[in-house]
């Protein structure tokens, strides 16, 4: 499996921090933002990464990331030339792919936990796509999971009235169907090509999988989450 961290879009809601600057960079604890999808990609021994990011700032992160080598991975690097949502940026690692599976990561999610198993248990699904739940305290501000006893019966992005407690957040795991499926979608009313569009027409395949992370975990995107995130990693080490 090869993963992607996607490092694009505009960041607005953490402006002025943003206005320069890119919001994978900013510190979360004691390292920047990107270095915690990256590490947990490592950890779960997915060596082969793609990152995508705005042209504006591609130096900056090929700064700070290089070759790889100092995280034991091997980077590549392709530019989202405009910010048309995770879809759009997702797109771009097709021919990266190249037919295997992906573990894609958006870059604002911050988790502790270990993600090991999750990608086991995908490489030992017949085909389709498996993504993360987690309980959250405001899900407006998420996709949304409605789920009966084994299945996400569909998920709503950022819906007024939700259907449950628990948000997909940005761990995402997919075959080669998904560049297909991104081909096919349009634009959502806020203008963007939604990662939560794809995950629907998995469901609709019947080839849809979750499972819950159950260790912490945030997204880092507005002020109040930048804040939590800091203080969740602190006082955290990777081994
Ligand atoms: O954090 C989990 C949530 O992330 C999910 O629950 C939602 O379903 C999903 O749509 C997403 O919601 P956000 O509105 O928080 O996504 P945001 O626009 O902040 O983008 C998240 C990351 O995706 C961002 O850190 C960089 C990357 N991205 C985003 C856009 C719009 C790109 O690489 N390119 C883009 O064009």
């Amino acid at each position: 499996m090869k993963g992607v961290v996607l490092a694009g879009g505009k960041g607005t809601r953490l402006f002025p921090l943003t206005k320069v600057t890119n919001k994978h960079l900013l510190p979360i604890g004691r390292e920047p933002m990107i270095f915690n999808p990256v590490k947990r990609l490592v950890e779960a021994g997915i060596t082969d990464i793609l990152i995508i990011t705005s042209t504006e700032h591609m130096g900056e992160i090929v700064n700070l990331l290089g070759s790889g080598s100092e995280f034991q991975c091997n980077f590549t690097y392709k530019v989202q030339e405009s910010p048309s949502g995770i879809a759009h940026a997702l797109a771009l690692a097709e021919n990266f792919a190249g037919g295997d599976r992906i573990f894609v990561i958006l870059g604002d999610n911050i988790t502790t936990q270990n993600l090991s198993k999750f990608v086991k248990d995908f490489s030992n699904q017949e085909k389709g796509a498996k993504v993360l739940l987690k309980k959250v305290d405001e899900p407006e501000r998420y996709g949304v999971a409605a789920i009966d006893e084994h299945h996400i019966v569909k998920i709503d992005e950022k819906p007024d009235k939700p259907d449950s407690d628990y948000a997909v957040i940005g761990y995402y795991m997919y075959d080669d169907q998904v560049f297909d499926i991104i081909r096919d979608i349009g634009l959502s009313p806020r203008g963007e090509y939604e990662i939560t569009q794809v995950n629907n027409e998995y469901i609709k395949r019947n080839q849809l999988t979750f499972d819950i992370l159950d260790g912490e975990w945030t997204d880092a995107g507005t002020f109040e989450s930048y804040l939590f995130a800091n203080k969740m990693m602190m006082n955290f080490k990777d081994d």
